[in-house]
């Protein structure tokens, strides 16, 4: 899938894909976001964790071989998924990527026959989701040590 263009467009033509679990681009995606999401809280994958995501849907974006963004959809129920562990890589933020990687997750995920797509948003990138129309529920909570609230799309 090529995205729309973004106000400030992404460097190279974004590709849109997704990433079998425990392929060699499985294990760029976990590194990215090990970069972005994890280090910076000093935190590290659980095995529990990464046992959980054989069944999560992994996608990513790339700039001709270079993995720039990604995230995982988490199955809830026959109805809901879950996104999460959405990071773009530093030096493409704010380029549309984000955009483009949430929307082809909403595409995804209507491919799958949910109806509603949930996550845990960091509270830093709230403004984000909300401008791709997602609704916040009220209160805030503490997930990996940082204030989260619960967003949501019906698709
Ligand atoms: C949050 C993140 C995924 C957004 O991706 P991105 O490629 O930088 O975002 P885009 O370029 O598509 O931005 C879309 C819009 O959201 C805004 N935006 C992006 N990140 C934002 C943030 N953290 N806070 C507020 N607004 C944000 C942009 O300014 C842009 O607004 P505009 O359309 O009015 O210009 C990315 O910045 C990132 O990986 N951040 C670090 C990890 C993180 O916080 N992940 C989310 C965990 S819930």
């Amino acid at each position: 899938m090529v995205p729309k263009l973004h106000r400030n467009p992404p460097m190279v033509e974004l590709r849109l894909q997704r990433i079998p679990f425990a392929s060699p681009a499985y294990a760029l995606s976990m590194a990215l976001r090990h970069t972005i999401l994890r280090a910076p809280l000093g935190l590290h994958f659980s095995l529990k964790e990464l046992q959980a995501e054989k069944d999560q849907i992994h996608l990513g974006a790339w700039a001709g071989d270079e993995l720039v963004g990604c995230l995982v959809l988490a199955p809830v129920d026959l109805h809901t998924v879950r996104m999460r562990q959405v990071a773009v890589r530093a030096d493409r933020q704010s380029h549309g990527v984000g955009t483009a990687l949430v929307r082809y997750s909403e595409e995804v995920a209507r491919e799958h026959f949910f109806d509603t797509l949930t996550l845990h948003a960091r509270k830093a990138a709230v403004t984000f989701y909300q401008k791709l129309g997602y609704r916040e529920d009220p209160g805030e909570f503490l997930e990996v040590g940082i204030p989260h609230l619960r967003m949501w799309l019906t698709l």
